[in-house]
């Protein structure tokens, strides 16, 4: 397999074909926030907060570090003005879910983010599906999924698994970033399948 250099806020560093800016960037000790990333699951892209500036064969652009392929000689810029400022929208965003998540205050503090800024939304769910995709991809059980498309977005548990598979598991519920995840469960849980059923 190929191996590339690339730049990285002016490091070089050699990576090997197929490799991710993100996975570049952590070869190089660059830190770039994401929120929808996890070794374990394949890459989603989702929440866009690895935004970067790429310049490679395809010219100048922003992309996700987390699903961009490094190129030979691509040149990556993982902080400037329009980063940051894209970052802070995203981050006010997910705070209009969320303002008590801890991780999303503490990257919302690095980027200036204002928790205020947007009206509050109902649900604290920021829809990074590291839920659904964990359930998935690592259980393989599918005991929950997204409901409802564009603003009326859920996740939802199907009651039928969720009832027989989650009480021995819950091992997705650390990676929920806001702890929607735990009180849709309890919710479910209530209403669907009490204790005992
Ligand atoms: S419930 Fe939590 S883990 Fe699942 S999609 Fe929403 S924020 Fe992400
Ligand atoms: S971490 Fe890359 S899009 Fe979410």
């Amino acid at each position: 397999m190929s191996e590339f250099v690339v730049e990285l806020d002016g490091r070089r560093v050699t990576v090997r074909e197929g490799t991710t800016v993100l996975g570049a960037a952590r070869q190089a000790g660059v830190f770039i926030p994401t929120l929808c990333r996890r070794e374990e699951l394949a890459p989603y892209g989702g929440c866009r907060l690895c935004l970067v500036e790429s310049e490679g064969r395809g010219g100048r652009k922003l992309v996700a570090s987390c699903v961009h392929p490094v190129e030979e000689d691509l040149v990556v810029r993982t902080r400037s003005g329009k980063i940051d400022r894209l970052r802070k929208l995203l981050l006010e965003l997910f705070l209009a879910h969320a303002p008590e998540a801890a991780v999303l205050r503490e990257l919302g503090r690095e980027y200036g983010a204002d928790a205020t800024r947007f009206v509050g939304e109902g649900s604290f769910c920021v829809h990074c599906g590291l839920c659904v995709r964990y359930c998935a991809q690592v259980e393989k059980k599918d005991a929950v999924g997204f409901v409802e498309r564009g603003t009326k977005k859920e996740i939802a548990f199907v009651p039928e698994i969720a009832s027989r598979e989650c009480a021995a598991c819950k091992r997705c519920f650390p990676l929920c970033p806001t702890s929607y995840l735990q009180a849709a469960y309890v919710l479910i849980q209530g209403l669907a399948f009490p204790a005992g059923c």
